[in-house]
């Protein structure tokens, strides 16, 4: 038995961040982890090895598409799916042994194995009991499940299957068009399968700025993504060729099937709390399985935390980070604080799509006064050398002071450019400030300035 300033359960970006943010702050800190890395769902199966595949299936994708057009002619690569794949492994091990060396540095001890809670103060770990003044759960989520569909992560998948398929189906089938279904649709449809995404809702990524996402569906449709809106999944199956997956039409309840070699549901995820003996130790939770937590990330029991995706929120591993790294500054006796008004979303398409704060539709809801400032790529020198001209900046500014509110993006390197506009939004900058400063040439940010120009006097190249 060992005692700990702090033990936190769970080695994903919210518990890691959380740990090494502690001991830097000279907490005695140790991390409970049972998977045989670090790094949590984020770095093994979620955001780190879909961006090796999409990097891979990208660059697969230049060349079919643009290369002779710049002159680069010859053979096309075929695709070695074993190596794809031992490519993102590598990637995935590169990550995950950073952390463990992250842990050294920061003298963060990791207990391996899974943990339960069995008195507050206490993490029992294996046989161990260990105690701690503050335990942090930050377990993560799991991928929801749906009714009808029994998934074998072989034939019917998650994110997880999708992520170490046997072989590149020639057809896939998803289930819900967020952010899980259209990265990894991506990626096979780039390696050649037909993809099939279907959809409850009427319109893709739900939550998106309604205007952004009607662009990026019509440019994935004319990468060859096909597209079922309005469609209730009732069921997938297995058969003897593939899959098959049954829905019906919202809008006059009709019946359809259709048939895949592989199907992803990708319907969204749910928070990990199994095996904590939170129900014994009388944790509060909310209806939709989230820990309930107050504005410092304490739960009903005293000593006893959570963060990420365990909590509410949007299930994304940089807003488990601030949280973790805020978390770690309460403990320590200081102030954390997490701005959630400033919390960027990013698609890993081609193009990237990426926002932050309020859409078009939340700013009506409320009856604000705004205005739009939007630039297109069509615009940007850069944008256009690299074949990426599709797509366009909007910022949403207040009518009256100018202040930032929001800015979506959808084209080139959109999850990057995105951060001009979040430093912008926590410095509470007017879009004119934006505006007023000087953007290199020739660069894709200008179509971030553009845009900002547009909400006053007006864009120069549009
Ligand atoms: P999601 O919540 O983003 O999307 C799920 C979609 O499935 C919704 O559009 C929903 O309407 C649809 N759906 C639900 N039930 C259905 C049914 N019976 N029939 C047809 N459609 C149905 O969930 P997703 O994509 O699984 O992602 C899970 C979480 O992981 C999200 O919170 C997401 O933000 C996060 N994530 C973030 C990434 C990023 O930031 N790049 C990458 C991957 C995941």
């Amino acid at each position: 038995m060992a005692e700990f300033d702090t033990i936190i359960i769970g080695a994903g970006p919210g518990g890691y961040v959380c740990a090494i943010r502690a001991a830097q702050l000279g907490l005695k800190v140790a991390v409970v982890e049972g998977r045989g890395t670090l790094g949590g769902t984020c770095l093994n199966v979620g955001c780190i090895p879909s961006k090796a595949l999409l990097n891979a299936t990208h660059q697969l994708h230049e060349v079919h598409e643009n290369f002779e057009k710049m002159g680069l002619m010859g053979a096309h690569p075929t695709v070695d799916w074993a190596k794809m794949l031992a490519y993102k492994d590598d990637v995935i091990a590169g990550n995950t042994k950073g952390i463990e060396f992250l842990f050294k540095k920061n003298k963060v001890t990791w207990l391996k194995g899974w943990a339960s809670i069995p008195a507050p103060g206490q993490v029992k770990v294996g046989d161990d009991i260990h105690s701690a003044k503050h335990i942090v759960i930050a377990t993560g989520s799991e991928p929801s499940s749906l009714p009808g569909v029994t998934v074998d992560e072989k034939t019917i998948v998650t994110s997880t299957g999708a992520l170490a398929l046997g072989s590149i189906p020639k057809s896939l089938v998803v289930i819900g068009a967020g952010v899980i279904g259209l990265e990894m649709g991506s990626v096979y449809a780039r390696l050649g399968a037909e993809v099939t995404v279907v959809e409850y809702l009427d319109a893709i990524t739900p939550g998106m700025d309604a205007e952004v996402a009607k662009a990026f569906q019509k440019i994935l449709s004319k990468q060859g993504i096909k597209f079922v809106l309005g469609a209730a999944v009732q069921g997938a199956e297995v058969t003897g060729t593939g899959a098959k997956v049954s829905y019906k039409l919202r809008k006059d309840d009709s019946a359809h099937e259709i048939a895949a070699d592989v199907v992803l549901v990708a319907t969204g995820r749910k928070p990990y709390t199994a095996g904590l003996g939170l129900e014994a130790l009388g944790v509060e939770m909310l209806p939709r399985g989230q820990i309930k937590t107050d504005g410092h990330f304490a739960t009903s029991v005293k000593g006893i935390y959570a963060i990420g995706d365990a909590i509410v929120g949007p299930m994304l591993a940089h807003k488990a980070e601030d949280e973790g790294m805020a978390l770690a500054e309460i403990m320590a006796g200081k102030h954390g604080h997490v701005n959630y008004g400033v919390i960027p979303g990013v698609v890993y398409t081609t193009p990237e799509v990426a926002s932050v704060g309020a859409t078009e539709e939340q700013l009506k809801e409320q009856g604000r006064a705004y205005k739009v400032g939007k630039f297109s790529f069509m615009g940007n020198a850069r944008a256009k050398a690299v074949f990426q001209a599709e797509g366009f900046v909007k910022i949403l500014a207040d009518k009256e002071t100018d202040r930032i509110l929001g800015a979506h993006i959808i084209g080139p390197a959109a999850g990057d450019l995105i951060h001009e506009v979040c430093v912008a939004m926590e410095f509470g900058a007017s879009a004119q400030d934006l505006a007023l400063t000087c953007h290199a040439h020739p660069t894709y940010s200008e179509a971030v300035r553009e845009a900002a120009l547009a909400c006053g006097d007006g864009a120069i190249h549009a």
